[in-house]
């Protein structure tokens, strides 16, 4: 079988399992196990693929087909430009994340602080915390996770991008040194009502770790927590930046409503939809 049959046969497959953007799932998938990137693929579309490669490829579909997410299969996921391991103990990080961490970024750039001190909480495959050490030299960055598999794949991500980040395992603030106060705090977790996972893609409901997705009956119960919790460990000023679902950002704007959180702004992904709330303490 030539690299373009494989490619053609294994998009039509994916396809037929409902696979959203078969081909592009079908490339990265005969990329993989020809070891090359997916856009050097037509520079060898005539080539036969080895009996191994041939085998490797059939065991992919096969699990694509069955619904794991190709990052899975891959082993990693892009975020910000770089990339990171990832398996079932850690939610497969989303582009619209990436602008959570832009608009991090940019939140820095914007205040006087040069050397901040920063906190991802729920940081999962640790894309957040990394990515925010080493786009900002200058922070002193800290990351929480109440799944030690998740915390062990974040340390990996940490240790091979070479960014300095203090992990904590544990159950949000409760698993931090007391005496630690924060610039800013990032966070992307848990939001879809406990009775709409099983409705969820199987990719999500099936292969993203269930710690990831549950964010308690309406999925407001970390919003609930953070917006009483988190003054405590933040500096006059400082501020919170958090992912929530579509349709949540009326029931964020409430829960954050009140003293000392004041400055609400609300961001939208890049399909209009509002999805990332920065808001502030009294400074
Ligand atoms: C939606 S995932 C986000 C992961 C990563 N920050 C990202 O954006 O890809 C939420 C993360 O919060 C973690 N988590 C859930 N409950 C927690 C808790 N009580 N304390 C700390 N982390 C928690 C989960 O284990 C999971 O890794």
């Amino acid at each position: 079988m030539t690299v373009i049959e494989a490619i053609q046969q294994g998009s039509a497959r994916l396809e037929n399992a409902g696979v959203e953007s078969p081909r592009l799932n079908a490339e990265l998938l005969v990329g993989d196990v020809l070891r090359i990137h997916r856009l050097s693929l037509v520079l060898d579309s005539r080539r036969e693929l080895t009996t191994e490669q041939f085998l490797a490829l059939e065991e992919h579909l096969r699990r694509r087909e069955a619904r794991e997410p190709v990052q899975h299969i891959l082993g990693t996921a892009e975020f910000y430009g770089r990339e990171f391991r990832v398996n079932r103990h850690v939610l497969v990080p989303r582009p619209e994340t990436e602008l959570l961490a832009e608009w991090t970024l940019q939140t820095l750039a914007a205040s006087s602080v040069e050397a901040p001190c920063l906190l991802d909480f729920g940081t999962g495959s640790g894309c957040l915390a990394i990515t925010l050490a080493l786009e900002q030299s200058t922070a002193s960055v800290h990351a929480v996770d109440i799944s030690a598999e998740a915390l062990a794949v974040a340390k990996v991500n940490a240790s091979a991008l070479k960014a300095p980040v203090t992990f904590h395992l544990g159950d949000g603030f409760a698993a931090l040194p007391g005496g630690l106060q924060f610039d800013g705090i990032v966070s992307n977790p848990p939001y879809i009502p406990s009775r709409e996972i099983a409705g969820l893609d199987p990719e999500v409901r099936d292969h993203d770790p269930l710690l990831a997705l549950d964010g308690g009956a309406e999925g407001l119960e970390f919003y609930r927590r953070l917006a009483t919790e988190a003054p405590a460990w933040l500096k006059p000023g400082g501020w919170l930046a958090l992912e929530f679902g579509d349709g949540q950002a009326a029931d964020l704007l409430r829960i954050f409503g009140g003293a000392p959180w004041r400055g609400a702004e609300v961001r939208k992904d890049d399909t209009g939809r509002e999805r990332m709330l920065r808001i502030f303490v009294a400074g």
